[in-house]
């Protein structure tokens, strides 16, 4: 199996920083993120009724999914209370409180009952679940017949700097990316026969290019996902790359927040697939 657990301390402080970054991811690729629901849409047999996001997070695929699905009730699941929490403010912000309502539970301990599914979404969560062929069984029998599927993965970390950054020794990220993959960072195999397996026909894998301006928002960004690979990386590179990675997450002159060959990249692999229906399972 290519998955892995997520050994990192399941704490407060872990899932705060974890939902800055979320947030920020959202508010970055918005139209990335509405572009493909669009394309969700385009493969869906109806109007879906009742979706559910596993592992939503701070909820940027819960609040986008409320906006392209007028007439569906959403369900945010995630074990995080303080992931929850937020999700609760924004969607009440944004005037979807009465459409979401989150469910604290551990998928671990399996799925939760939630009624019959049209939509399911699980963005950069399943590699995260111990056992994602049982979550993946049980979100199969859960399922409305021809309800769709939506898996999305990270294919590689954000890129936000050229090899040579003129500090340090040259080729940097990649040996950041390189150390925090070892450690089993966003680790995952190709989806399609977990989802066969589970009783899902594949409708569709894509691999998306994502781009952003380089402006406030992304600088930000920039800063709050390196500065949380930083927190992962202590003897897993040199200690020049370390004071290198330093240096980008500070305040100074160097740091991400104001140099000027910042760049933005990163990068989506999708899988769409449907439930087959009772009479041809
Ligand atoms: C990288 S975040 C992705 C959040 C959101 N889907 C997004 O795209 O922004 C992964 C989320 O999965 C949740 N998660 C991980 N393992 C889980 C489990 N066993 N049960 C429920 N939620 C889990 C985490 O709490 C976290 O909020």
């Amino acid at each position: 199996m290519h998955h892995h657990a997520h050994h990192a301390p399941h704490d407060h402080a872990h899932d705060e920083s974890m939902a800055e970054v979320l947030d920020l991811d959202a508010a970055m690729n918005r139209p990335y993120f509405e572009s493909l629901l669009d394309r969700v849409a385009g493969q869906l047999e109806r109007e879906p009724r009742s979706v559910v996001d596993i592992g939503a997070g701070t909820g940027t695929g819960t609040l986008a999914l409320a906006r392209r699905f007028p007439h569906a009730q959403l369900v945010a699941l995630d074990r995080s209370a303080g992931m929850l929490d937020r999700l609760r403010k924004t969607a009440e912000h944004n005037g979807f409180g009465d459409r979401i309502r989150t469910v604290e539970a551990d998928l671990d301990a399996g799925l939760p009952t939630v009624g019959a599914i049209d939509l399911a979404w699980a963005a950069l969560s399943l590699h995260h679940i111990e056992d994602p062929d049982a979550t993946l069984r049980q979100l199969a029998e859960a399922m409305a017949p021809g309800g769709t599927v939506v898996v999305t993965e990270m294919e590689s970390q954000p890129r936000f700097l050229p090899d040579d950054i003129g500090i340090g020794t040259p080729g940097l990220e990649a040996r950041c990316h390189e150390a925090a993959a070892s450690r089993g960072w966003n680790r995952w195999p190709d989806w399609s026969d977990n989802l066969r397996r589970a009783g899902f026909e594949m409708v569709e894998m894509r691999r998306d290019e994502l781009g952003a301006d380089v402006d406030d928002t992304s600088r930000r960004y920039a800063h709050a996902v390196l500065s949380w690979m930083r927190t992962g990386l202590d003897n897993a590179v040199s200690d020049e790359d370390l004071d290198t990675l330093d240096r980008l997450v500070g305040d100074g002159p160097d740091s991400v927040l104001h140099r000027a060959d910042l760049v933005v990249r990163g990068s989506r692999t999708v899988w769409i697939a449907r439930a087959i229906k009772e009479e041809n399972r």
